[in-house]
């Protein structure tokens, strides 16, 4: 299945050339077969929002050609989407039913509170030219695949048509599914084997680490009191002035080489035993992931198109579709919850209306 069209590319690359010369962006073209779930498809909004694709790319350059730093919020955005009750876009959702939700959970409390701006900046600009009919899940897709392709990474297409939740994730089912920065290679291969990624697509998912930031409190454990053997000791010693106590507010690059540019230097710095988590350093410990790490280092395409793979992989994990679900008017709240949603939705049928076209 042919993923991304040339006529789709050469757009990218000339209004990429136009808009924001100084953004790295590769020529790699994923052209991978992934099966794809039952409800999403390739053309989804091809009639209801011919130019989603388009509104996407063209603001988050906008964003990117000052702060390229927010595309590694957008990317770990869609992960926690996708891994805590399948990408439902329930990470967006402000409170919850009772008691704390997802958004409560000590992972939420690093995701950057720019990028859930950013994802209802997109869904207005989106309404204002093809009306409600894009859920903000699917934004969320678009706007990390569009996030690693800006940094320079692999454009693949994302299959199309997920609806928003209209459940709240709890605090334990999202502590479940987000596995630990302090975890090993065994316990993140076997949590991440119950969502059926193998150990290849692990490591790839991993290498979503090439770009962004992470605050001392998820490494310092490896720090202090003792030091973790398996860090090479200059970083150690770099770390250690970044971060001078375990609890230490600062952040640092999760990846030393090239900190914003989507690329396969994550490998080379785990194989220089760099990597900032034990999370990430114990994939080259164990010997069940060590030769993928190598194998990626060595070869950045085989590592595109790993990559690519995974996250198609990753963006249909428990997607509703068809009637489950539904178009959100604001990213953050269930229309359930909106009084003045109802209202209008009594006299314009806006959903159906939009979901009759296909
Ligand atoms: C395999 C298990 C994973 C673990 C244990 C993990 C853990 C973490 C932690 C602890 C941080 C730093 C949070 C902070 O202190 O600010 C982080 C950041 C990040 N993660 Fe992961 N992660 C995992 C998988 C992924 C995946 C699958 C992706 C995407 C494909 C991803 C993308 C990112 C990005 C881009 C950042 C930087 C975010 C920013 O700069 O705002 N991670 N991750
Ligand atoms: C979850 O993270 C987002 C972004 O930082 C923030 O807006 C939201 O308030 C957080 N939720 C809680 C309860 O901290
Ligand atoms: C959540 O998990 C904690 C500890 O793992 C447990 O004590 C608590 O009962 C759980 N709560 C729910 C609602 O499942
Ligand atoms: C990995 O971590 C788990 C949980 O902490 C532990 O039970 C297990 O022994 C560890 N495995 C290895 C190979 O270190
Ligand atoms: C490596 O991971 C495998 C698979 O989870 C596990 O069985 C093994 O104990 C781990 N080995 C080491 C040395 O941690
Ligand atoms: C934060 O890290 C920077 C290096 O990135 C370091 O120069 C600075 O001293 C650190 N700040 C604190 C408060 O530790
Ligand atoms: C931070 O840790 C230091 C010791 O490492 C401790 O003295 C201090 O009270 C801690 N601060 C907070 C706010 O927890
Ligand atoms: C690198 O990986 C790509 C993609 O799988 C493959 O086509 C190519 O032959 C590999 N290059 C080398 C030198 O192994
Ligand atoms: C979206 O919902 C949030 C949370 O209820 C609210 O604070 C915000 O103002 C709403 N946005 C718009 C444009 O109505
Ligand atoms: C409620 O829905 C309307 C559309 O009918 C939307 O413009 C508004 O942002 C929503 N407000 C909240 C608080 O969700």
């Amino acid at each position: 299945m042919a993923i991304a069209t040339k006529s789709s590319i050469a757009f990218l690359l000339i209004s990429s050339l136009l808009l924001a010369p100084y953004l790295s962006v590769s020529e790699a073209t994923v052209d991978a077969p992934v099966p794809i779930v039952s409800g999403l498809s390739w053309t989804f909004y091809q009639n209801s929002c011919p130019t989603l694709e388009f509104i996407v790319r063209n603001y988050l350059m906008s964003v990117f050609s000052t702060d390229i730093g927010q595309a590694a919020g957008l990317l770990r955005l869609h992960f926690h989407d996708c891994f805590v009750q399948g990408c439902d876009a329930s990470v967006l959702l402000d409170g919850s039913a009772s008691g704390p939700g997802e958004q409560q959970a000590p992972p939420n409390l690093s995701l950057r509170a720019r990028a859930f701006e950013i994802i209802d900046e997109l869904r207005n600009r989106i309404e204002n030219t093809c009306g409600r009919v894009v859920s903000c899940s699917d934004i969320v897709a678009l706007a990390a695949r569009d996030s690693v392709y800006l940094s320079g990474g692999p454009y693949y297409g994302v299959p199309l048509g997920r609806r928003d939740g209209l459940t709240f994730a709890t605090l334990n089912v999202t502590l479940q599914n987000l596995p630990p920065p302090t975890a090993n290679a065994s316990t993140i291969l076997s949590m991440l084997a119950t969502k059926n990624f193998d150990p290849t697509d692990v490591v790839a998912l991993s290498g979503g680490h090439t770009i962004g930031l992470s605050h001392c409190t998820s490494f310092t454990g490896r720090l202090y009191p003792t030091q973790d053997p398996t860090m090479d000791q200059t970083f150690a010693n770099n770390l250690k002035v970044i971060c001078p106590t375990t609890n230490s507010t600062n952040t640092t690059v999760l990846d030393i080489r090239s900190p914003n540019i989507f690329d396969n230097k994550y490998y080379v710095d785990l194989m220089n035993r760099q990597g900032l988590f034990t999370s990430d350093q114990d994939l080259y410990t164990n010997s069940t992931t060590r030769g993928i790490v190598t194998s990626f280092a060595l070869n950045q395409s085989l590592f595109f198109e790993k990559f690519a793979v995974a996250m198609i992989k990753m963006g249909q994990l428990s997607v509703l579709t068809g009637n489950n679900g539904e178009i959100r008017a604001n990213c953050s709240v269930r229309n359930a919850g909106n009084k003045s949603y109802l209202a209008s939705a009594v006299e314009e049928l806006p959903v159906e209306e939009a979901r009759s076209e296909f």
